[in-house]
């Protein structure tokens, strides 16, 4: 691969990115990396993509998807449009002109940065780095990953960076389900470790996503996902705590976030549920605030509301309890039917979902639990948690042969007057049953 030097440099790569001649890596094929790669695929890119589990590879090889919002047919055409291999083979990492990076960052048991996804991928790449290339990462993390972590890994090839090969972040924003916004509408925040590793990472981005928004360092861009995560996260931890003021007080906090959000300025909704889950919103903050220990700083906002939102499962099991009590039933001996196993509606996602607690809580109280999801038809065995469940059927007779049906995750498929109907007695902890007519004796909101 042959890279020209100096004022020249842009010249070449532009010109490749122009005539598509670009050779994008993924690293990474999960609900990050795999639409990164639909979208430089459909504009007409080469894309190779690196994962190290080999069965992923081989079902996207086959031209089948691994997301539920991804469909099939969607990795199909990218397959058949010969632009998009997978592979297991990291040498591979050799022919292309860059490498963006979409591996996972948990926390460890002691809710500090794992960071052991990045350095391992980045000790890969080291091995196959080479000059002229660039290497974007796209994980969310705290500022100076990139800097600090990453960069010195890659140096350990003999290259400089900013000088051999190039480096940037941009922080991936995608929201798996959402109908209005996909990875191509969503701005691109970029942040490079020199200018001209910027202007590389922008005008690659630019060629595949609507809009590029290029920030002065690598720093920038990694704080601007945190904050974005940070806000989210304080504001579910605000509407949970004025949920759980409001419903002492007699006050639907639901109702009460519709009125204020008739306000035209000044105001944006957030919606209370059964705690935090996800990829990100639970664990991106901790990164801050591992970060920020460093510098002798204290994140108290993110603290109190991690300490909120982590108590709302607890929350709804008090509730549960409450409302078998008014029937004279006690939860122990109970039996428990679970709706939804993923962490947000019409999604196939459980990492760090909040029915997984709700159901190791309500087993430890012991009761009988089952599950419904009609997007996990079985559990998998997780980093922390392996429930051993599979999705049981919904029917009319099913239903009402539990004590309590539990609305964890309100997916837009369930008739939820007709599970009503046939329940006993439905606590809600989505709001979902809000447009149900008949039986609203039988639910409680929590
Ligand atoms: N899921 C989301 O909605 C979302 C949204 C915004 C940001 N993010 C961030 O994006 C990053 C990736 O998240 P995700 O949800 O796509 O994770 P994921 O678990 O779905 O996918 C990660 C993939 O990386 C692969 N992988 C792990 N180590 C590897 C290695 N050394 N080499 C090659 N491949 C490797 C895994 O096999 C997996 O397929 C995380 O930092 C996350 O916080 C996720």
């Amino acid at each position: 691969m042959k890279y020209f030097q100096g004022a020249n440099f842009m010249t070449e790569w532009e010109k490749k990115v122009k005539n598509k001649k670009l050779k994008v890596g993924v690293l990474g094929l999960g609900y990050v990396g795999l639409p990164l790669v639909r979208e430089f695929t459909s504009s007409g890119f080469t894309v190779t993509g690196f994962d190290i589990d080999s069965n992923k590879i081989d079902i996207l090889n086959s031209g089948k998807s691994i997301i539920k919002h991804i469909p099939h047919q969607q990795v199909k055409a990218m397959r058949d449009s010969g632009r998009f291999t997978a592979t297991t083979d990291m040498s591979k990492i050799r022919g292309v002109d860059s490498v963006i990076v979409c591996v996972p960052t948990p926390l460890t048991a002691n809710r500090e940065p794992d960071m052991q996804y990045i350095i391992k991928s980045t000790e890969t790449i080291s091995k196959y780095l080479q000059k002229g290339q660039l290497i974007s990462l796209e994980s969310t993390t705290y500022p100076g990953t990139t800097r600090e972590v990453m960069i010195p890994i890659l140096e350990k090839s003999g290259l400089k960076a900013g000088r051999d090969f190039h480096a940037a972040f941009s922080p991936e924003r995608e929201d798996p389900g959402n109908k209005h916004f996909t990875t191509k509408t969503i701005p691109k925040v970029v942040g490079g470790l020199t200018k001209r590793c910027r202007e590389m990472a922008c005008s690659m981005y630019n060629a595949a996503i609507d809009k590029v928004v290029p920030v002065n360092s690598l720093e920038a861009a990694e704080a601007t996902k945190i904050l974005e995560n940070v806000y989210r996260c304080i504001n579910i931890a605000m509407v949970n705590e004025l949920k759980m003021v409001f419903d002492r007080m007699g006050i639907d906090v639901w109702e009460v976030i519709e009125a204020a959000k008739t306000k035209p300025f000044g105001f944006q909704p957030f919606y209370p549920g059964p705690g935090l889950g996800g990829h990100c919103i639970p664990i991106d903050p901790f990164y801050l605030t591992w970060k920020a220990r460093q510098y002798g700083m204290a994140t108290r906002f993110i603290e109190l509301a991690g300490e909120i939102n982590t108590n709302m499962p607890h929350y709804v099991i008090h509730k549960v309890m409450e409302a078998l009590n008014e029937k004279k039933k006690s939860l122990k001996g109970s039996k428990a039917l679970v709706l939804g196993l993923a962490y947000k509606k019409d999604i196939d996602d459980l990492r760090e979902s909040p029915s997984i607690e709700l159901i190791e809580l309500l087993r430890a109280k012991g009761a009988a639990v089952d599950y419904n999801d009609p997007y996990i038809p079985r559990t998998h065995k997780q980093r922390e948690h392996d429930l051993k469940m599979t999705s049981r059927k919904l029917t009319g007779k099913m239903l009402a042969g539990y004590d309590c049906v539990l609305i964890s995750t309100d997916h837009s498929s369930y008739d939820y007057q007709w599970i009503v109907d046939n329940s006993q007695l439905v606590v809600d902890t989505r709001n979902a049953t809000a447009g149900v007519k008949r039986g609203r004796e039988k639910i409680v909101k929590a």
